[in-house]
């Protein structure tokens, strides 16, 4: 992957494309970070924008109800786009034609095959294009991570995720909200702390009978990754009890003895029989006193780092095709039925 990169003369200017909950986490990031500007705010409902930019008082800022609006008349070296997955496509690759360079949030695309034309598209214009998984900023996860490359050979990664919840709109239209909008922060963070990629999945998507959603919105998915480590995951969105951590509550098992983590602060190790094995303290938050959605800052300070030196940030797109892969196989597994291998 190669992608131009911008002199560090002049602080990058970046639109948000998206004036709902997580577009308004992030346009605090690019006002506080010392190598951005906010230049402009869309969203197809204008005036969504407009009374988002006027809570932060940027009375001033252009707004539009088209992306490409701003794209050509604000003149954005970047993006965030923060719509609904069903119009990440669109606007992503609108954005990297222009020469606009693209952090995106979770999921990439709705479609493999969508995803790898936005990948392709970030190649043609040679710009750069993260998605952001915040997860993979999380103190708890980088310490688990640690810990397990301490286990020697994995043979299995568990994660459960329990959580109560009725969101955005959108989660409503999806046929399996939760494997369809949730499932890649676990499937990308199981890549994270194993450091193995997906081969194949079986995965039922299903309502429990209590549920809240008109879609499938719990889920058990068994993934064979490579070196033959088997990742498991069990997901449901209309938990009654017992919630775990947004990043749900994991194991990791191998040849000298097993870690768990809550998905929070607490990282802890069973050694097998005869073997020592370290754990790594949480870090503490490099944001102390700022009221934040978690991993945004980190993103954003990544992807700067990128554009001005060419180091690709996590969440770069190339690499993050393989964790959009988990969730369109195990999509496509639900479905059909029967085990199907994670496309490349
Ligand atoms: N990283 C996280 O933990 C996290 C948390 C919440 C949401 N998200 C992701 O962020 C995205 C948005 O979620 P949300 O909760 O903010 O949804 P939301 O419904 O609150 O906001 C989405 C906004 O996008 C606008 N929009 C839709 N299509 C558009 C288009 N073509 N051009 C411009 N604007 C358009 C909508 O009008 C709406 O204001 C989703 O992909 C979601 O998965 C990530």
């Amino acid at each position: 992957m190669t992608f131009s990169t911008i002199p560090d003369d002049r602080p990058l200017r970046g639109v948000i494309v998206g004036a709902g909950f997580i577009g308004g986490q992030w346009a605090p990031e690019l006002l506080l970070h010392p190598g951005t500007r906010l230049v402009g705010w869309a969203d197809v409902e204008e005036s969504r924008a407009r009374e988002a930019a006027d809570s932060l008082g940027l009375d001033d800022l252009p707004v539009s109800s088209s992306a490409t609006g701003l794209l050509e008349g604000a003149e954005p070296d970047f993006i965030v786009n923060c719509t609904v997955p069903a119009a990440h496509h669109e606007v992503t690759v609108a954005a990297l034609e222009r020469g606009v360079s693209v952090i995106s949030e979770k999921p990439m695309a709705v479609t493999f095959a969508e995803a790898k034309s936005m990948v392709a598209a970030a190649d043609h214009a040679q710009r750069l294009f993260a998605v952001s998984q915040n997860r993979r900023h999380l103190p708890g996860l980088a310490a688990y991570r640690r810990t397990v490359a301490g286990l020697g050979p994995l043979g299995m990664v568990s994660s459960e995720f329990s959580i109560p919840y009725r969101g955005a709109p959108f989660l409503d239209t999806l046929e399996h909200p939760l494997i369809q909008d949730m499932a890649i922060h676990l499937f990308d963070a199981a890549r994270a702390v194993s450091g193995t990629d997906p081969v194949s999945v079986y995965c039922e998507s299903f309502q429990p009978p209590w549920t809240w959603y008109p879609g499938n919105c719990s889920a058990t998915a068994a993934f064979e990754m490579t070196g033959g480590v088997r990742y498991t995951f069990t997901g449901s969105w209309s938990a009654p009890g017992f919630p775990t951590s947004w990043t749900g509550r994991w194991q990791a098992t191998g040849t000298r003895g097993a870690a768990r983590w809550d998905g929070d602060a607490t990282v802890s190790v069973d050694p097998a029989k005869g073997e020592t094995l370290e754990t790594y303290e949480v870090g503490p938050d490099p944001f102390p006193g700022r009221t934040r959605f978690q991993g945004l800052a980190e993103q954003l300070e990544e992807f700067v780092t990128g554009l001005r030196t060419g180091r690709p940030p996590q969440g770069e797109c190339h690499d993050n095709l393989r964790s959009l892969a988990m969730v369109t196989a195990a999509l496509d597994s639900a479905r059909a039925g029967t085990r199907v291998a994670v496309p490349v």
